[in-house]
C-alpha cells in the first residue's frame, strides 16, 4: 500500500520524546513489509544546521493558506540504513526556528501548513496514497482538508485516514479565529459547531472526528482515553467513534536499540553473556562522574521532566531512598524548572550518589539504559512508553506505575516464582513507589532471581515486526 505519513518529529532528525522514534520505527517496519511509505516533516533549523545530505525533490511552491501565501520547497533524504524517502518541508518563515515546537503565536499555522504542504507535495509526486497516516495534534486538521480543501483532486479519491494519538494531553486547542489563518473557513460547517460556538479549535478533536480510524500507542490507553479520568475532555467523543479506535502497542527499532548492536555503547551484551553490561556502568559512571561500586545499584531515569511522567512523587520518595539505602541515581532530561531543581538539590546533598545532566544526548540515553541496573518510570499516565521497552531490551528492569503502555509491557516479578519482567505499582502515590523500589532492592540481593528477571525481559521480542501487521492490517480494513 501507499503511505503518506505525517508526523512533527522523526528521529534522528528531529526528536523530543518518542514520537520521534515512532516516526521513523514504523515507517522503516512497514517498508521492510513491502508497503510505499513516505515521511513528511518541517526543516527545522536544527536539522539544516546538521547538515543531512538532502536533495531538492520539488522546487518553490507558493500556496495559500487563509491570508497568508507560503512558500515552500520539497527536500527528500531517506531513513538511515533504508531506502524509505523523508521529505522535509522547507519554509524557513515557519520552521527556522530555535526549537521544534515554538510556543510562538503561530504554531496553528507551523502545523496546519505541515498537512497541507505535505497533501501538495502528494500531488506534485503524482503520489496517490491510500493511507495518510496523521501523527498527534500537529497534524489533526489533515483528515477534514482533505475532504475539503483537496476534495476536488481524483489522486486522493481513494485515500483514507488514519489519526494516531500518542499523547491526548496535547490537543492544540486554539481560539476559533484562528480558522480563517488555516485555511478552512470555508469548511466550517463541517467542524464541530459547539466548539466554534464556544470559541474554540481544537486540532486533536478535529482529527478524532475526521479520520476514517483512530489508533492509539497501547491498549490500555485505548480503554483510558474513553474515561473521564484520562480522557482530559476529549472522551465522549472517543467513545463516539470506539468503533474504529484500536490501541496498537508500539514497538522499538533493534537497529537503534538493542545492547547486542548499539553502536554507542562502549561494549555490547546479550541476555546470555551480561559482562558488556558491567562495562557500560563502569563508563556511565565514569562520564558522570561517579564512583564504581562493585555491586551498589544504580537506577537511571531518561524523561522529558514533565507533569505526565510522575516525578511529583520523587520529592517525598528519593531524598528516603538515598537516606536508607546505598544506591546511585543517574538521571538525564530536561524540562520543567521544578524537577530539574529536585535533581540539581539531590546531586549537590549527595554528589557520590547522584548525578544530574539537564540536556538531550542520544548517547547518554543509550549509556544509561544499558549501564543501569533498574530505570525509574512512575507515569501519572503513560501513552505506551519506549524507555521501559529499552531498559527491558537492555536488561535493566524498569520500575512502574501500572497505566497505559507501562501495564501493557511490564509485568511485576515474583521472586519465589521467577515469572515477570520488572516492577510495578497501582495506585500512583508514594507508598506505591516505595514499595516497588523496595521490592527491587530486595531482589536486587538475590543475584540468581535478578538474572532471571534480566533475561525475562531481555528475551521478550519488542521489536516492531511483531507490531507492524496491526497497522497493514488496519489499513487493509479502510481500503474502499
Ligand atoms: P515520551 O514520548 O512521552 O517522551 P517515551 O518513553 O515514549 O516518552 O519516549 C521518550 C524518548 O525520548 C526515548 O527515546 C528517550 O530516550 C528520549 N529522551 C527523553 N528525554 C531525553 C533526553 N534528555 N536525552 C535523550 N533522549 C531523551
Ligand atoms: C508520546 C507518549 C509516549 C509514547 C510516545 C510514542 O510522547 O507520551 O507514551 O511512547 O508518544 O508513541
Amino acid at each position: 500500500m501507499r503511505i503518506l505519513f505525517i508526523s512533527s518529529e522523526v528521529a534522528p532528525f528531529a526528536k523530543t520524546g518518542g514520537l520521534g522514534d515512532v516516526s521513523a520505527a514504523l515507517p522503516k517496519a512497514l517498508a521492510a513489509e513491502g508497503h510505499d511509505v513516505r515521511v513528511v516533516v518541517p526543516y527545522y533549523r536544527r536539522i539544516r544546521e546538521a547538515e543531512h545530505p538532502v536533495e531538492l525533490v520539488v522546487p518553490p511552491l507558493d500556496v495559500r493558506m487563509g491570508r497568508r501565501i507560503l512558500r515552500f520547497s520539497t527536500l527528500r533524504t531517506t531513513l538511515p540504513g533504508t531506502n524509505v524517502s523523508v521529505y522535509f518541508i522547507e519554509c524557513n518563515q515557519l520552521y527556522d526556528r530555535p526549537a521544534i515546537y515554538s510556543g510562538d503565536g503561530d504554531e496553528h499555522v507551523r502545523f496546519a501548513f505541515l498537512g497541507l504542504a505535505a497533501l501538495r507535495v502528494a500531488q506534485q509526486l503524482g503520489f496517490a496514497p491510500d493511507i495518510v497516516h496523521c501523527n498527534d495534534w500537529q497534524s489533526g486538521l489533515v483528515p477534514v482538508t482533505l475532504r475539503t480543501v483537496f476534495a476536488w483532486d481524483r489522486l486522493f479519491s481513494n485515500t483514507r485516514t488514519v489519526l494516531t494519538i500518542h499523547n491526548i494531553g496535547h490537543q492544540g486547542t486554539f481560539a476559533a479565529d484562528v480558522l480563517a489563518d488555516v485555511g478552512l473557513e470555508q469548511a466550517a460547517e463541517q467542524l464541530h459547531q459547539e466548539e466554534l460556538r464556544a470559541g474554540r479549535l481544537s486540532f486533536m478533536l478535529t482529527g478524532i472526528l475526521h479520520a476514517n480510524a483512530i489508533t492509539t500507542v497501547s491498549p490500555t490507553y485505548a480503554r483510558e482515553i474513553q474515561q473521564p479520568e484520562h480522557g482530559v475532555g476529549l472522551d465522549a467523543y472517543l467513545r463516539g467513534r470506539r468503533d474504529v479506535l484500536f490501541g496498537i502497542l508500539n514497538g522499538i527499532d533493534d537497529d537503534v536499540w538493542s545492547p547486542r548492536n548499539d553502536a554507542l555503547l562502549p561494549a555490547t551484551y546479550s541476555a546470555d553473556d551480561l559482562a558488556g553490561k558491567e562495562t557500560c556502568k563502569r563508563a556511565l559512571l565514569d562520564m558522570t562522574r561517579l564512583p564504581y561500586r562493585r555491586g551498589v545499584p544504580v537506577f537511571g531515569i531518561v524523561s522529558r521532566l514533565a507533569w505526565q511522567k510522575g516525578f511529583d512523587l520523587f520529592f517525598e520518595v528519593l531524598p528516603a531512598l538515598l537516606r536508607q539505602a546505598d544506591v546511585q541515581l543517574v538521571v538525564l532530561g530536561s524540562g520543567e524548572k521544578r524537577y530539574a531543581d529536585l535533581f540539581t538539590q539531590l546531586s549537590k546533598v549527595a554528589p557520590r550518589n547522584v548525578a544530574y545532566v539537564n540536556t538531550f544526548s542520544e548517547p547518554l540515553a543509550h549509556l544509561i539504559e544499558a549501564g543501569s541496573d533498574m530505570f525509574l518510570m512512575p507515569s501519572r499516565y503513560e501513552p505506551c512508553g519506549l524507555n521501559q521497552m529499552y531498559s527491558l531490551a537492555y536488561g535493566t528492569p524498569p520500575i512502574v506505575h501500572k497505566t497505559g503502555g507501562l501495564a501493557d509491557t511490564v509485568r511485576q516479578f515474583d521472586a519465589r516464582n521467577g515469572r515477570g519482567n520488572g516492577f510495578s505499582f497501582e495506585h500512583f502515590d508514594v507508598r506505591g513507589l516505595k514499595w516497588a523500589i523496595g521490592y527491587a532492592l530486595e531482589c536486587w540481593r538475590d543475584r540468581g532471581a535478578w538474572r532471571r528477571l534480566q533475561h525475562n525481559g531481555m528475551r521478550e521480542d519488542w521489536s516492531w515486526r511483531r507490531r507492524v501487521r496491526e497497522y497493514a492490517e488496519l489499513y487493509r480494513k479502510l481500503a474502499p
